[in-house]
């Protein structure tokens, strides 16, 4: 997609309300004239990420994130600016004129369009003749047509050059295929050959449901079980959860979601009508992966099978959610069952009860480490359970949690404390560091900075500011920047500034729209704003005379030296004028 014109994105911003975009993502509550959430973009207790409707902007003062409707969906979605709009503009039911293609050089769009155009070409496979040892062995593992179409799950016939030979019929490039780890150059320089060969294809869904890479299994017991994409610009195995395009409503309504390790585990599960899963696929939870799912519920529900939950190593990893404010627990399986297995055999009801026994982390740990070494080994069993209780982000619980492990080695809970203390706590409040106006909050900038923010909040703040000042006076040159836009606004005729269409004309400039967005967040918490113009418009007349009598005063020193009395009555004089000028 080429540049976007304004006024399109100027009409789109008009049909929009970021109240209602936002909490199609995150729960917000009305206070006051804005609403207020948990910032979905750092980790926090209580929340600080605030949305105004009147501004149609939102802030967070724990992070500073801030920004428009876009640039929110931008940050959540992890999209390019293109991207968010074309999906805003889907929602609202507008439709963007088609731009020119090809003038953007990105590599992302057509890696997804061969991914999408692969998973098309493995599916359509398994449907047809060439699949049917494949859709035979799906189906024997409990797959119906429905649940493989949902999935996509195809079929990779054996031979080489299947998908290479596809592409050069489609005319794609190969290039295209090899970044995308579609087909593989080979060592003798013979061209590419295709990866995956005579396996089942489950291809690897972003948040938004677009195909990020594939998982090719074997039909046997042949090794290796599973073939994957490897990381490419558009996939990443450690920040990609299979199966949460389809499961984040129900994720939502559900307020948990049940963590699997395999893609049949999600897939069954859903065939069961159990829809609040994903998968990692076979890797330890990544912190990403927990930041991903804490935006959609608090409560994580790991199911481990049995031979997993006998390494104490694998509970390490739950650590994660717990440092993340997440709830865990843990759900067990009899020997032998993974998720796709059990809700096979049993059913959705079993499967259920399984979830609903799952046991919280700190029980669940501790149980097994008693188990496996016996309550005698305090040292061992101290060591492994005090890490995980610091990073329980609530005091109450945390507490609780000392008490109840004091208890069970039956050891004095005092020394408990005391060993406590020494274990660094793990759970930290991540602080980012906020862009640039907070750094020179107590320097001189935070003047022009007031003064951005009273530009934008009124007509003729801005209008007294521009007469009285001018806007040569301002010395920061993305406030400058701002300004400029500022002026153009109110000379094209607005009455009112609607901030976040102010912030669309910056588009790429992050430095400027955080500059706005903040000043508007100082402007919130600014209870008498004539005050604060009539203070700043003084303070910079003010400075300004200090610098220029002190230049003044530079200046006459030199005369007196030289002895140029002409030359020091016109200073002294030209410095009595500005005393007496009042300034106030
Ligand atoms: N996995 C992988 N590479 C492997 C083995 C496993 O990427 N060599 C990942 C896959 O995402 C797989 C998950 O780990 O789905 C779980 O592995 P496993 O339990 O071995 O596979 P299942 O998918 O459960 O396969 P099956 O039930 O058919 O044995
Ligand atoms: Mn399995």
């Amino acid at each position: 997609m080429g540049m976007i014109p304004q006024e399109v994105i100027d009409n789109l911003l008009d049909r929009l309300d970021i109240v209602e975009i936002i909490s199609g993502y995150i729960q917000i509550k009305k206070s006051g004239r804005n609403f207020k959430a948990c910032c979905p973009f750092h980790n926090e207790k209580t929340p600080s990420f605030v949305v105004s409707p009147d501004k149609q902007i939102y802030h967070c003062f724990g992070c500073a994130a801030g920004g428009n409707v876009i640039s929110f969906v931008m940050k959540y979605e992890n999209m390019e600016f293109p991207e968010a709009v074309k999906l805003l503009a889907d929602g609202a039911g507008i439709s963007l004129p088609e731009t020119g293609r090809g003038s953007s050089p990105s590599l992302t769009g057509p890696l997804y369009e061969i991914n999408q155009t692969a998973a098309d070409f493995y599916h359509a496979i398994l449907m047809s003749e060439e699949g049917r040892v494949a859709l035979e062995y799906l189906k024997a593992r409990g797959l119906d047509d429905k649940t493989l179409k949902t999935f996509m799950v195809g079929y990779a016939p054996n031979g080489w050059e299947n998908f290479k030979t596809f592409c050069v019929k489609k005319k794609i490039p190969l290039e295209f295929a090899r970044k995308a780890g579609l087909t593989i150059p080979s060592e003798k320089g013979k061209g590419d050959y295709d990866r995956f060969r005579n396996r089942i294809i489950f291809p690897i869904f972003s948040e938004r449901g677009r195909v990020l890479g594939f998982g090719g299994r074997v039909l046997d017991n042949s090794l290796p079980k599973y073939i994957n994409s490897p990381e490419t610009p558009i996939y990443s195995k450690s920040s990609v959860l299979y199966g949460l395009n389809f499961s984040r409503q129900a994720i939502r309504d559900e307020k948990y979601v049940i963590i699997t390790e395999g893609y049949l585990d999600v897939i069954s599960s859903f065939k069961h009508g159990i829809t609040n899963v994903v998968a990692t696929s076979g890797t330890a939870l990544t912190e990403s992966q927990v930041v991903i799912l804490k935006k959609y519920a608090d409560t994580a529900v790991m199911v481990f099978d049995s031979d997993q939950a006998g390494e104490a190593a694998s509970l390490r990893g739950l650590d994660t959610l717990l440092q993340n404010g997440m709830k865990v627990k843990i759900a067990t399986l009899p020997e032998g069952e993974d998720p796709d297995s059990f809700v096979q055999k049993n059913g959705r009801k079993k499967f259920e009860k399984v979830i609903d026994e799952a046991k919280g982390l700190f029980d669940y740990k501790l149980d097994l480490l008693i188990k496996k070494k016996g309550s005698g080994e305090i040292g061992y069993i101290t060591e492994e359970m005090l890490p995980t209780i610091s990073k329980v982000n609530n005091a109450v619980v945390q507490s609780d949690y000392l008490r109840k492990l004091a208890e069970r080695l039956g050891v004095d809970e005092i020394s408990l404390r005391r060993e406590m203390s020494k274990v660094k706590t793990g759970y930290s409040y991540r602080y980012v560091a906020p862009a640039e106006p907070s750094k020179t909050e107590h320097g001189e900038k935070s003047i022009e900075f007031y003064l951005l923010g009273l530009s934008i909040s009124d007509k003729e703040r801005y209008e007294r500011i521009r007469d009285e000042l001018g806007l040569d006076s301002f010395l920061n040159m993305n406030i400058r920047k701002a300004i400029g836009i500022i002026d153009d606004f109110y000379a094209a005729g607005e009455k009112k500034i609607n901030p976040g269409k102010l912030l669309s004309r910056l588009r790429g400039d992050k430095a400027v729209c955080d500059i706005i967005v903040q000043a508007l967040a100082k402007m919130d918490i600014t209870s008498d704003l004539e005050k604060a113009l009539s203070d700043c418009i003084a303070r910079v007349r003010k400075d300004n005379r200090n610098a220029q009598l002190k230049g003044l005063n530079d200046r006459l020193k030199e005369a007196e030296k030289a002895r140029d009395d002409e030359k020091i009555t016109a200073l002294l004089k030209e410095m009595s004028r500005l005393h007496k000028e009042k300034v106030i």
